[in-house]
């Protein structure tokens, strides 16, 4: 047993929860130490040498006492195939509280990429200062070796975590053996089989792309071609994007100074319940702001609308979680205007909010969908999911009008098949919803503790909490108080959207109860921190 780090790992028992793992003798066991004087406070990784099946089942390593760290004797007992041994596992230990600053390495790769990458990219990434080296499951390492639990997943990129070693293995085949081109492939065959499968019922057409605002900027074009009109109707708060063909559906100031927009484009009061954008109160309004939208269509446009576009939960508007029967709502005002319901699901999707598909909860069916993020892994690959009916619509479906270069090419198609057999395999939907219902209750915790936290809220995998100055005014906390907690909490090891007062947690789904709620620990102490700083506590 070796000790990296921590000053007593390994005391106590621990408890090993393995994922099954196809490859055998390659796998990496994390574990979490429960047993220790300080519960939740350790972090040790235990590698697995040579055992055919690597995380099957449960095991659990138990130390006996011993303060010699590099000693230590330990029983590992696979519970999952009733097979039990003894053995030397080494044991790295981290100690939660350990500080963590931007090292050399990551000031070094940073200043020198500084001088070519133009400014604007990603708030997560410019403001931790840090150079990533590696990811595994839910944890980053930094060029120096500092190591972090990821809330972020890339923003709800990183459905099945960091290097699942099933998806690498899944992509090197494929690089060895085809990577460009639309021709058919197996590979792609396969991916659209199972995708197919898995989406609402009636949406098995689906036409793959590279991104997200591609993807939706296609499903405008069929919207358009299958309805013979133009109008398209997107809510406040929503984002789908940043081309031009969405920039007016956006209800940010992502779009602000990038006008006019294209005509015919226009958006309409989300069920934002806690700010709620006409002065209502939830249940007493009725959701009224369902029924303004048919205002909006009566006053402001010209009455063709070909489609209204909404996201099941706003995802860059803070995690947003409509009340129940807004959607089942937006649908009825479609039908009624001859419009197609078009749900962006690129957030919500492949199992986020502890259901397959975010219009899940309310059991709507859309007419049209468009997929993204955690559908390739981290692999750039987005798609439009609808019937066959609506994509048979010309000029969508003559040859080359709907197609691009990169999307659903082989590497796509086989970082897509490998991502959702993970999911499917691993039940990677379940585990959102038990552990996103775990994490919600303990920040409705923080929400007791700190009076700065005015909301928190979410499914599944898909969190939120807003920070205010008072409960009564809501005004969001001051950024630079946000911008100071995102800091404290990388110096204790956790990557979450904190620099904003409304904080999203969307980590990958991979993640166990014990590491999410090791993430929260560092949150709540971050807090802590900052708020007494700030005098805010
Ligand atoms: C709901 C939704 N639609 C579309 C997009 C755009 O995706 P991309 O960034 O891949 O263009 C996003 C990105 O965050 C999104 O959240």
């Amino acid at each position: 047993m070796e000790d990296r780090g921590n000053e007593r790992p390994g005391t106590g028992r621990i408890t090993v929860e393995g994922r099954a793992n196809e490859r055998p003798g390659t796998g990496r066991i994390r574990v979490e130490d429960r047993g220790n004087e300080r519960p939740g406070t350790g972090r040790i990784t235990v590698e697995d040498r040579g055992d055919e099946r690597p995380g099957t089942g449960r095991i659990t390593v138990e130390d006996r006492g011993n303060e010699r760290p590099g000693t230590g004797r330990v029983t590992v007992e696979d519970r999952g195939n009733a097979r039990l041994e003894t053995g030397r596992i080494p044991i790295e230990g981290h100690a939660m509280t350990t500080r963590r600053e931007p090292g050399p390495r990551s000031r070094e790769i940073i200043a020198r990429e500084a001088r070519h990458i133009a400014p604007g990219y990603q708030s997560f990434a410019l403001y931790s200062g840090l150079a990533m080296a590696r990811g595994s499951g839910c944890r980053l390492w930094d060029e120096d070796g500092n190591e972090y639990i990821d809330f972020i997943a890339g923003i709800a990129v990183g459905s099945i975590g960091h290097c699942h070693p099933h998806y690498v293995e899944a992509l090197k085949r494929q690089t060895e053996r085809l990577t460009f081109g639309s021709f058919t492939t197996e590979t792609r065959a396969r991916f659209l089989e199972l995708l197919g499968s898995v989406t609402p019922e009636g949406l098995t057409r689906i036409q793959l792309f590279s991104g997200g605002a591609e993807a939706v900027e296609a499903a405008l074009r069929l919207a358009k071609a299958a309805t013979k009109r133009q109008e398209v109707i997107g809510f406040w708060g929503g984002f789908h994007g940043k081309t031009g063909g969405v920039l007016g559906l956006l209800g940010s100031d992502f779009k602000h100074h990038q006008g006019p927009f294209l005509p015919g484009q226009y958006s309409t009061p989300y069920a934002d319940c806690y700010r709620c954008p006409l002065r209502l109160r939830y249940p007493d309004c009725g959701i009224a702001c369902a029924e303004y939208v048919r205002d909006v269509i009566r006053f402001q446009t010209a009455g063709e609308i070909a489609a209204i576009i909404v996201e099941p939960i706003q995802g860059t508007a803070g995690n947003v979680v409509p009340p129940d029967g807004f959607l089942r709502a937006i649908q009825s005002v479609a039908r009624d205007h001859g419009a197609l319901f078009f749900a962006d699901e690129m957030i919500t999707g492949f199992g986020r909010t502890g259901s397959m598909w975010g219009m899940d909860h309310e059991g709507v069916v859309p007419d049209i969908m468009t997929v993204g993020k955690g559908v390739g892994g981290g692999f750039p690959l987005a798609g439009v999911v609808s019937t066959d009916a609506l994509v048979s619509a010309k000029p969508w479906s003559n040859p080359s009008f709907s197609s691009s270069s990169y999307g659903g090419n082989p590497l796509a198609s086989a970082a897509g098949l490998a991502a959702l057999e993970i999911i499917l395999k691993e039940d990677l939907v379940a585990n959102a919803e038990r552990v996103g219902a775990i994490m919600l209750a303990e920040l409705g915790r923080l929400k007791e503790k700190y009076r700065t936290v005015g909301e928190v809220r979410g499914r599944g995998l898909l969190l939120g909490i807003e920070l205010v100055e008072d409960r009564q005014s809501r005004r969001p906390l001051d950024k630079k108080i946000t911008l100071d907690l995102y800091q404290e909490c990388l110096r204790r090891g956790l990557v979450s959207m904190t620099y904003s007062p409304t904080i999203r947690i969307n980590p990958p789904l991979v993640i166990t109860e014990e590491l999410a709620r090791e993430g929260l620990a560092i949150l709540d102490e971050a807090l802590g921190v900052v708020l007494r700083r700030h005098g805010r506590d």
